[in-house]
């Protein structure tokens, strides 16, 4: 059976993202890993209802929180320009980065699939990497269900921000 986003828990709403109140000694604003866990899975299928997909109909809803516990969701959003059209999690993810977060606990994806957990696609893994390989992505089904994966595991062998401070067998001065 699929759940609807008033089977769990609502985090409570400040500037533009969304905050879970901080339990003290948590190093995470979150009491737990499966309060985040439901918190993100509720706002993920809240996101998916605002999907803008008239073209493929395929709606999918994503919920985005930092390590500071600040929640940004996120949907796609398509274009009568097919190749304009933005996932979910890219959505989401350029919210909190235009808000100035960019240190990222976890998000969590949700789909209309009945009985597949929603994968990102590459470029959205891709983007994700961008901001740390070793955070969790919860690939969920309509049901409540999920897989929990790290960015690593999405993405082996990445490239990304660090590799391009690497030594190279030469340097290029041509303005570059
Ligand atoms: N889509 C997402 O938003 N996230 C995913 O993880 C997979 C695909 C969107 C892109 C497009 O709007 C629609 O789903 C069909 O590909």
């Amino acid at each position: 059976m699929a759940l609807t986003p008033e089977d769990v828990p609502v985090a409570t709403v400040t500037d533009g993202s969304r905050v879970v109140p901080l339990e003290s000694g948590s190093t995470h604003s979150l009491t737990s890993e499966k309060d985040m866990i439901k918190t993100l899975l509720h706002e993920c299928l809240q996101a998916k209802e605002f999907a803008y997909c008239p073209y493929s109909k395929f709606r999918v809803g994503a919920a985005l929180m930092t390590n500071e516990g600040n929640i940004f969701v996120g949907c796609n959003v398509e274009n009568a320009c097919y190749n304009l059209g933005v996932c979910a999690e890219r959505t989401a993810i350029q919210k909190a980065i235009s808000e100035g977060h960019m240190n990222f606990r976890a998000i969590a994806i949700a789909s209309d699939l009945e009985d597949q957990f929603i994968s990102p696609c590459g470029a959205c893994r891709q983007v994700m990497r961008e901001f740390g390989t070793e955070w969790d992505v919860f690939l969920s089904r309509p049901d409540g269900s999920y897989l929990k994966m790290t960015v690593d595991e999405l993405l082996p062998m990445s490239f990304g921000p660090e590799d391009l401070r690497k030594k190279k067998v030469f340097s290029v001065h041509n303005g570059c």
